[in-house]
């Protein structure tokens, strides 16, 4: 059994979670659950970065302390987290005892390891707001193309890159002060002395190729010393006698991933030193996107080793996001927050299922494509995987008493190989977790799943189940059924790390509580209880939704546009009150041929006329089981034309995205037609 410690990134504690940060969270997540499904000890940790000059001027600039902001948005990345099936051992903060008491116990090694000095150096200060200016808070024009407002460190017209001072006409984007060069004292770590360790660490297989091929990009540039303090006024951890000095977020950001894991230890008794030492035999490995390799590969592993500690066994870093091979952009409506996605999409799965579909080992970027999400999801999914159990379950509920029949000497062996084909790729599969192949791993289940689906297509055991001798024990049609059934029990445990909650829901099918270890596959008496809607059809309604939700217009205030999903979500008592909401007597309610998921209720509320709605709830209701019940209705929601007829209004149902719909039913005594105020 190995022992692995594995982070994500730690995200920025000053805005939501979208669809880019979830690549990696995914992709992180789906490793680490195929790593605990081998039977491995393994912990993954995460937390909120919470330090910095943007975090600090954010929060002034909501008149809130930055303790304040971080507190709020730990809330919000938590439950984006956890809504994603992202399961952290520990989701912490940097912003925390016990990386404080870390970050500083690493600076004083590397002081005594005299990797630590001091420079004067000339920055940018900005004399109305009294504080030195980060490169990205100063503005100007580029010295190379003379583009206009372009950033103290790089200009997006013509990618030059330069330092402030080399800016034409500067000015603050704080106070919009023209800033002064100052002087100040700052605290360099000697990067340069640690060329020849780095060197040998990047050669040992820690790193893939294309980052290895960087990393010599930048041996041959030099390695300079890095700057790791900051002045006050900045949000983060003081240097030890130092005052009015800090650490720069870069240096305790990364230490963050040790604070995490000590906080876990000490709940959980693990021990801490056993993975940190410099001859530390566990195994640690770091989720990153390509952007942050420098740190992660130079700085991180440099910290590390001349301050006493183990540095990583592998950096696995990633490339980022397009949506419809485009950057995720506000206008388009492509920059999609964590929770939007949830907020209309509903099953985190499915996203799952389409990155894990995407993902492989380089750092290539990957595409969010919504048409063929939309697509693949529903054809794989629903059409291929979900489809062999619903085709075949019945029949072992209704006449085999829920058992299944996989009796080896006594099947023939065109049955045995439907079985036998599975099992052939499960060394395959694993394969591809392990080395971050993701895609090939989803193929090789597909394809697995489209033979399974084949063999159901030809031995049509509807029409077997016509015959009364085939409705007995070890028929071939409890043969035929038993087979598909125990193979797609078995693609589900392979799916397992990529699809957490779908296939928690087929284990409970399986009577089973869920698929925990990929021992699991070894199970022999397997029974199935009947057979409910698993998973619906993503329909193009909600993602085109989705997308204009979240498309802003040119000359929304930008302001505004940098708030959190959280804020954005109030709304005052005016927006409120426009809501017209009633009690509503289902008059009637029936099923909408062609559809999954809706059913059609026809709602009288005392004014003379009944108002047609179609409602998403036809995986909890029965359509018999609401006549005659009063609910709420949105009355004023402009009507909409759907495939099926027109939708006049909504009923109110409760739903997170794994339990639900369930309607609201007002309290005895209301009346159809009152209003809800
Ligand atoms: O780039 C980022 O979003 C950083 N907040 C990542 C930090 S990762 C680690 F080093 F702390
Ligand atoms: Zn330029």
């Amino acid at each position: 059994m190995r022992k692995i410690l594995v982070t994500s990134a730690l995200p920025y504690a000053n805005g939501s979670i979208h669809l880019g940060h979830l690549v990696e969270y995914i992709q992180t997540d789906i490793w680490v659950r195929f790593k605990k499904m081998q039977g491995n000890e393994v912990y993954y940790v995460c937390a909120d970065d919470t330090h910095g000059t943007p975090i600090m001027l954010r929060a002034e600039k909501e008149g809130i302390t930055p303790e304040v902001l971080i507190k709020k948005v730990h809330v919000e990345h938590s439950k984006d987290f956890l809504d994603f099936f992202v399961n952290f051992d520990n989701f912490y903060s940097t912003n925390s005892s016990e990386n404080l008491k870390l970050s500083q116990d690493v600076y004083k090694k590397l002081k005594q390891n005299e990797k630590i000095y001091t420079k004067t150096i000339e920055q940018f200060y900005d004399p109305a707001k009294k504080m030195f200016l980060p490169d990205r808070f100063i503005k100007g024009e580029c010295p190379k193309c003379h583009a206009k407002d372009q950033y103290g460190d790089s200009c997006e017209v013509c990618g030059a890159t330069y330092t402030p001072t080399e800016l034409i006409n500067p000015t603050s984007s704080v106070s919009g002060s023209v800033p002064i060069k100052k002087e100040t004292e700052h605290y360099f770590f000697k990067l340069s002395e640690c060329e020849s360790f780095l060197k040998e660490w990047t050669l040992s297989g820690t790193l893939q190729q294309e980052a290895a091929n960087k990393m010599n990009e930048w041996f041959k540039s030099g390695l300079a010393d890095w700057d790791i303090s900051r002045d006050a006024p900045y949000f983060g951890f003081e240097i030890p006698d130092a005052p009015g000095k800090y650490f720069y977020v870069w240096l305790d950001a990364p230490i963050g991933y040790m604070a995490s894991f000590k906080k876990l230890c000490d709940d959980k008794k693990i021990n801490f030193d056993e993975f940190w030492n410099s001859d530390s035999k566990t195994e640690l490995y770091h989720f990153i996107g390509k952007d942050i390799l420098y740190f992660h590969a130079l700085f991180w592993p440099a910290t590390l080793k001349f301050s006493g500690f183990r540095t990583p066994t592998k950096i696995f870093a990633h490339g980022f996001l397009t949506v419809n091979a485009e950057k995720m952009s506000k206008s388009r409506g492509t920059f999609i927050t964590a929770r939007s996605y949830l907020d209309h999409i509903k099953n985190p799965d499915y996203l799952r299922y389409y990155y894990a579909a995407k993902l492989n080992s380089t750092m290539e970027d990957i595409d969010l494509n919504l048409d063929d999400f939309l697509s693949r999801v529903n054809s794989d999914l629903v059409g291929k995987f979900i489809n062999i159990a619903s085709r075949t379950s019945g029949f072992i509920h209704k006449y085999f008493d829920g058992k299944l029949y996989l009796d080896d000497t006594k099947t023939g062996t065109e049955h045995i190989s439907i079985t036998q084909k599975c099992k052939d790729i499960e060394g395959d599969v694993k394969t591809y977790f392990e080395s971050r192949e993701y895609g090939r791993a989803v193929r090789e289940i597909m394809r697995i799943a489209d033979i399974t689906n084949e063999y159901v297509n030809t031995k049509a055991p509807w029409i077997l189940a016509k015959n009364e001798e085939q409705q007995k024990q070890g028929s071939d049609l409890h043969i035929i059924c038993s087979r598909s059934l125990e193979s797609f029990r078995r693609l589900a445990i392979y799916l397992t790390p990529i699809l957490p909650k779908l296939t928690q829901d087929i284990a409970h099918f399986f009577n089973e509580k869920e698929f925990k270890l990929f021992s699991d596959l070894n199970k022999k008496n397997i029974t199935v209880n009947e057979y409910q809607h698993i998973l619906t059809r993503i329909e193009k309604k909600d993602i085109d939704m989705m997308i204009e939700s979240n498309k802003e217009s040119l000359n929304q205030n930008t302001e505004a546009s940098k708030e959190s999903e959280l804020d954005k979500s109030i709304i005052s008592i005016d927006d409120f009150i426009k809501i017209d909401l009633r009690v509503a007597l289902i008059k009637d309610a029936s099923f909408v041929e062609g559809s999954d998921s809706l059913l059609k209720l026809s709602l009288d509320l005392n004014d003379g006329r009944l108002r047609q709605v179609f409602a998403g709830i036809k995986s909890k209701y029965a359509p018999e089981k609401l006549i005659g019940k009063l609910t709420v209705m949105v009355v004023n929601l402009k009507p909409r034309q759907m495939k099926f007829g027109l939708s006049e209004g909504m009923v109110l149902a409760a739903r997170d995205q794994s339990e639900g719909p369930f309607i609201l039913y007002p309290d005895q005594g209301a009346k159809p037609g009152m209003r809800i105020k």
